[in-house]
């Protein structure tokens, strides 16, 4: 086990978990991973993909309810190392598997999600990292915060079952929440916002921010009360489609099949 590792009790929908985390080097499962677990619909059977798993948190939480497999995604090895180590603790190794690597990439390509938990990295580099929130390790969302989680938006699509549900989070303000929502309406029919919170940052915090997001993201950071606040998000989306012919992906399949046959 890593050096600087220790045991932390999480509160999930009223659950609590022992996790081994490392605060110094790895992302450490904060209320946003709590409002993933609050909404995060899983089925007695499903199979469920949780891309960017961090430490496992929502994989092992995942794996703890009557679904069918859990197959957790992360590009940092020391996450996917920890992730085993949390699924051991709580006897859910056998039906949750780790995979080190990017998005889908490393998961069988014909294998395919009820529900997918993509609580990637969501969060502009500059406050990311300033913030403390992202280590040096950790990979956050890009310049605007964007690039992983437009990723998964298009690659999702043709990893979902006819009812499955993908998960995501944004950021506004922290990222170009208007270009993954842009990008999100492209890709599904249904985009349903499950989750809007505002998390009030500290005057330090504010002066972080302040210092490194272009003016027309600071301007989406607003005052709640005695405090600046960003606001957060969750979305649960359904119905993929593809532009380029608007259909959608359940009558895609048969489509295709049918040309084989
Ligand atoms: C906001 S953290 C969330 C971690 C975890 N879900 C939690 O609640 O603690 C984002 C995670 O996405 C991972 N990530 C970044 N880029 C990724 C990619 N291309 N594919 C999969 N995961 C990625 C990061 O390593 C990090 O663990």
């Amino acid at each position: 086990m890593a050096a600087n590792t220790i045991l932390q009790a999480f509160k999930l929908k009223g659950r609590e978990l022992d996790l081994y985390i490392s605060p110094d080097d790895l992302f450490v499962p904060n209320a946003v991973s709590r409002l993933f677990a609050k909404i995060v619909d899983i089925k007695a059977g499903d199979t469920v993909f949780d891309i960017g798993t961090g430490v496992g948190v929502l994989a092992v939480w995942a794996a703890l309810q009557p679904c069918e497999e859990v197959h957790a995604v992360d590009p940092v090895p020391a996450h996917c190392i920890l992730v085993a180590e949390n699924a051991e603790l709580h006897g859910v190794d056998d039906k949750l598997r780790v995979y080190q690597g990017s998005l889908f990439d490393p998961l069988p390509a014909d294998l395919k999600a009820d529900a997918i938990i993509g609580d990637v990295s969501g969060i502009a580099d500059a406050p990311g990292k300033s913030l403390g929130w992202y280590s040096s390790d950790v990979p956050t969302g890009g310049s605007d915060g964007t690039d992983v989680i437009i990723e998964l938006l298009k690659a999702a699509r043709n990893r979902l079952t006819s009812r499955g549900r993908l998960y995501f989070p944004v950021a506004v303000g922290l990222s170009d929440d208007e270009k993954i929502m842009a990008a999100a309406q492209q890709c599904y029919g249904n985009l349903d916002r499950k989750v809007n919170v505002w998390f009030p940052l500290s005057e330090e915090e504010y002066e972080v921010v302040a210092g490194c997001l272009p003016p027309a993201l600071l301007a989406r950071i607003q005052r709640r009360g005695s405090r600046m606040a960003w606001n957060g998000h969750i979305y649960e989306a359904t119905c993929p489609k593809w532009a380029e012919t608007g259909e959608d992906a359940t009558r895609r399949e048969p489509v295709y099949r049918q040309h084989l046959g």
